[in-house]
């Protein structure tokens, strides 16, 4: 007989499954930054002690590797610390207390507005939130934001000074970003001059599928369309190597780097080196790299596999339930009808499962229409992932009162 959601319940499962975090076989595939840490020694390529302060871009040899992972010239390449988000956050920062190339100190506006494209990151939104920065939700297809509707706000809101963007695997909705939609984005009209793509490259090489997608240059379409700084790239080592053990990159224009390396050098002496030179040495290039991501991949796609298997089997055909089967990234969004995902994630957390609370891919965590439902399957086991997707399907039929 099938399983039902009090036998799921019955099972006094425990696991937290509310954040995408890599499983410990994947940051096992980089022991070597650890066990071998010592054997890279100090001296850059170039003899730079890495042990010492400076260099506040970055070791010169690993912003060259962030360009040949980029596809930027490495002058416009800043190679940085652990974290992409702390990059994002800082660049807003700034932006609200001094302003961007081409603009004044935000905070010298009344009304400063961001576009967000839902669902999305909460930590980006999380960021706005703190600067109290106001959030229009954008609607999401699978090639990127409505850009209908993107452009009819930037027509008619001259708040608005940037718009939030994952290009490649979007976090959660999987949409790779497709070239019209990259050329919209960059040739529309803005009101703000200093109005800015937030282009969040974080799952560039974390493909799912033999298919490594790739999306359009956003730089050079942007320097194509007569608006050369309105791109700032950010992208992340953290589910290559280790998770907020690696390192993040930021690109940009000539203009925009040399005014972040003015604001920067407030904040820091330099990034730390050490790190960035074992890294380099570790992936070697971005070959190596590529090769690494797929070792990532035989451990992830069983996991996404198994969850497509089960929402398949207990879900398929039920009315206003849908789910995405993502090429790449970390997440899949489950959808249920109007008015049942806060509910699904109450019975799941109640049989030991917990989920990214309901609501949380939306600006001020408020989901309109209480459907969306983000999903991680990387961190846990494959046997964990098998069971808690059914705990998940489960725990949506009985909302459902199905089950
Ligand atoms: C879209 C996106 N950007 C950034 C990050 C965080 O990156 P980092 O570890 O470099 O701060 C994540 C982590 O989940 C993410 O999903």
């Amino acid at each position: 007989m099938a399983m039902t959601y009090d036998d799921f319940k019955q099972l006094g499962m425990r696991l937290d499954m509310s954040r995408g975090k890599p499983a410990p076989e994947q940051l096992d595939l980089s022991r070597a930054l650890l066990d071998e840490a010592g054997t890279v020694g100090y001296l850059s390529r170039d003899g730079i002690d890495c042990r010492n302060y400076g260099h506040v871009l970055g070791l010169p040899e690993a912003r060259e590797f962030g360009a040949t992972l980029l596809d930027v010239p490495a002058a416009q390449v800043v190679a940085a610390g652990n974290s992409s988000l702390e990059l994002m956050h800082d660049m807003l920062a700034f932006a609200m207390l001094f302003g961007l190339p081409g603009g004044e100190a935000w905070r010298k506006r009344d009304d400063v507005a961001f576009l967000c494209p839902v669902p999305g990151y909460d930590r980006h939104f999380a960021i706005c939130e703190a600067l109290g920065i106001r959030m229009i939700n954008v609607p999401m297809n699978h090639d990127g934001p409505d850009m209908d509707f993107v452009e009819a706000q930037m027509a008619r809101d001259p708040a608005i000074k940037g718009i939030w963007c994952v290009p490649l695997y979007s976090n959660p909705s999987g949409a790779i970003y497709s070239d019209a939609v990259v050329r919209r984005l960059a040739a529309m009209p803005a009101a703000a001059p200093d109005f800015r793509l937030f282009w969040d490259d974080a799952y560039r090489f974390h493909h799912l599928t033999g298919q490594k997608h790739t999306t359009l240059d956003v730089l050079a379409a942007c320097a194509a369309a007569g608006h050369e700084d309105r791109a700032l790239v950010f992208a992340s080592l953290s589910k290559v190597t280790l998770g907020g053990g690696a390192m993040a990159f930021l690109a940009g224009s000539r203009r925009n780097i040399d005014w972040w390396q003015q604001r920067v050098s407030v904040r820091t002496i330099g990034p730390d080196k050490l790190n960035q030179l074992r890294h380099v040495r570790f992936l070697r290039d971005r070959a190596g790299l590529e090769r690494l991501m797929e070792r990532h991949r035989e451990l992830l796609s069983p996991k996404f596999a198994a969850i497509a298997a089960q929402f398949g089997e207990q879900l398929g055909g039920l009315e206003g339930v849908t789910w995405n089967e993502p090429a790449g990234g970390y997440f899949i969004s489950l959808y249920t009808p109007p008015g049942f995902a806060k509910r699904t994630v109450a019975l799941a957390a109640a049989a030991g499962l917990v989920l990214t609370p309901a609501g949380a891919a939306y600006p001020y965590g408020r989901d309109p229409q209480d459907r969306h439902l983000r999903i991680a399957p990387t961190f846990p086991s494959l046997e964990d992932v098998r069971v808690a997707a059914q705990g998940i399907a489960l725990s949506l039929r009985r909302a459902l009162e199905l089950a």
